[in-house]
C-alpha cells in the first residue's frame, strides 16, 4: 500500500460511556488491560500506515504522554489538540496543511476487520473525493445510514436513522479514505462529515464511493458495546485478539479451591482467594484482589479493584480502584470511584 497518513478522530467526550470516561478519554479505557487505541494504531501500522495523527480535544494529556511520537506503536504520531470542539470533518479541515496526499480516516472507537489495502484500491480505481467503508447491520438505527446505487456510489446519508423502515441495512463503519480536496467544502468551525459535509458533497452532485466489507465490527462507544468487545477478544472472534496481552500476568496468586470457567485474563499481582468463582469471559486488572467465596462472571475490573468476600458481579464494568464491601451485588451496573 505504501506510504499512507491516518487521521483518527479521538476527540470526543465519551458521554455514552459516562461514568467510565469522568476521568480518562474514550482511546485510554482498558480493553484487555491495554488502552485501547494501542490495538487500533498497531493494526493500522501492521496494515503499512506509517503516519498518524491524532485529533484530540477531551482529556487529550495521558494519550499524548502515554503514546509520544509513537515509538512503540510502529508509526510515527502526531496530534492536534482542539480548544473546542470542531466536529469530526472541522478536527480534519484542521489537519489540511498537514494533508497533501490520499489519506484515511478512522473514528478512534471502531474495531473492524477491514482490508485497508482493499480499502484504498477501491478508492483509487475511481480517484473519487471520498470512499466509506460500509458495512451491513441488523439495527442501523445506532449509525450512519448509507443508501447506495446499483454502482455502488452513495444516494443518500442519514445519521442516526429514526422509524422503522430503513432503507437499506449498511451502515458508515467510521472509516473512510479521502483526497485532501473534499475539505474545501468543510466550512471553518464545527462541522460533522456525517451531518455536513457528507450530504453537502451529494447535494453538489460529486461522488463519494462505497467499499462494502463483511466481518468483525465494533464501535465501543457504549458500556454495551464495551463488554462485548471484551467477550468478544476473550473468546477469539475479535480481529485485535494477537495484539491482547498474555491470559495470566506476573505474580499472580489462585488459591487452589478457586474454580476458573471460559476465557479469563488476569493483570500482573492479581489474587483470587479462597472458594472465588470466576467466569469467562472476564477481564481483571493489574493488583485485583478477589476475597473468598466472590462469584466474578461475564465483568471487566480495571486495576486495583478489591472485591470484599461473598460479592457477586456479573455484566458489570468496576473502575481502577474501587473497593467493594463483604456481600456486595453488582449486576450489569458501571461504577467508578469518584473521589
Ligand atoms: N477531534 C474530534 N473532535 N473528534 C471527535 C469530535 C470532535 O469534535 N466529535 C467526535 N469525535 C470522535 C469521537 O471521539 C469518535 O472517535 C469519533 O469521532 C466518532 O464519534 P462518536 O461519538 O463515537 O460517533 P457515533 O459512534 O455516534 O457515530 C459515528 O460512528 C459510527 C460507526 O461507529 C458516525 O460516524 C456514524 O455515521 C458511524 O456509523
Ligand atoms: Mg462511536
Amino acid at each position: 500500500m505504501g506510504y499512507l497518513t491516518a487521521v483518527i478522530l479521538a476527540g470526543g467526550a465519551g458521554t455514552r460511556l459516562r461514568p467510565l470516561t469522568e476521568k480518562l478519554p474514550k482511546p485510554m479505557l482498558p480493553v484487555l488491560n491495554r488502552p485501547f487505541l494501542e490495538y487500533t494504531l498497531l493494526a493500522l501500522a501492521d496494515a503499512g500506515v506509517e503516519r498518524a495523527f491524532l485529533a484530540l480535544g477531551y482529556q487529550p494529556d495521558s494519550i499524548i504522554e502515554h503514546f509520544g511520537i509513537g515509538e512503540n506503536m510502529g508509526l510515527h504520531l502526531e496530534y492536534y489538540v482542539e480548544e473546542e470542539p470542531l466536529g469530526t470533518s472541522g478536527a480534519v479541515r484542521s489537519l489540511l496543511p498537514e494533508l497533501d496526499e490520499t489519506f484515511l480516516v478512522l473514528n478512534g472507537d471502531v474495531t473492524t476487520e477491514i482490508d485497508y489495502k482493499t480499502l484504498v484500491d477501491r478508492h483509487t480505481e475511481n480517484r473519487e473525493y471520498g470512499t466509506l467503508a460500509v458495512h451491513e447491520v441488523e439495527d442501523p438505527s445506532a449509525y450512519g445510514l448509507v443508501v447506495t446505487d446499483g454502482e455502488g456510489f452513495v444516494s443518500q446519508f442519514i445519521e442516526k436513522p429514526q422509524g422503522p423502515n430503513f432503507r437499506s441495512n449498511l451502515i458508515n463503519s467510521g472509516v473512510y479514505v479521502l483526497e485532501p480536496e473534499i475539505l474545501r467544502f468543510v466550512p471553518e468551525g464545527f462541522s460533522m462529515f456525517e451531518t455536513d459535509l457528507f450530504p453537502k458533497v451529494l447535494m453538489s452532485g460529486i461522488q463519494l464511493n462505497t467499499h462494502r466489507w463483511s466481518g468483525y465490527f465494533n464501535d465501543m462507544g457504549t458500556v454495551k458495546n464495551y463488554l462485548s468487545l471484551h467477550r468478544d477478544l476473550l473468546n477469539g472472534h475479535a480481529p485485535y485478539t494477537a495484539y491482547a496481552s498474555p491470559q495470566k500476568g506476573i505474580n499472580t496468586h489462585i488459591d487452589p479451591s478457586a474454580i476458573l470457567e471460559g476465557p479469563i485474563i488476569l493483570g500482573d499481582e492479581t489474587r483470587i482467594e479462597a472458594n472465588v468463582k470466576l467466569v469467562g469471559p472476564l477481564s481483571l486488572g493489574a493488583r485485583c484482589i478477589i476475597r473468598e467465596n466472590t462469584v466474578l462472571e461475564t465483568s471487566v475490573l480495571w486495576d486495583d479493584v478489591d472485591v470484599g468476600s461473598g460479592s457477586i458481579v456479573r455484566d458489570s464494568v468496576i473502575g481502577s480502584g474501587m473497593t467493594l464491601k463483604a456481600d456486595a451485588s453488582i449486576l450489569g451496573e458501571t461504577s467508578v470511584k469518584n473521589s
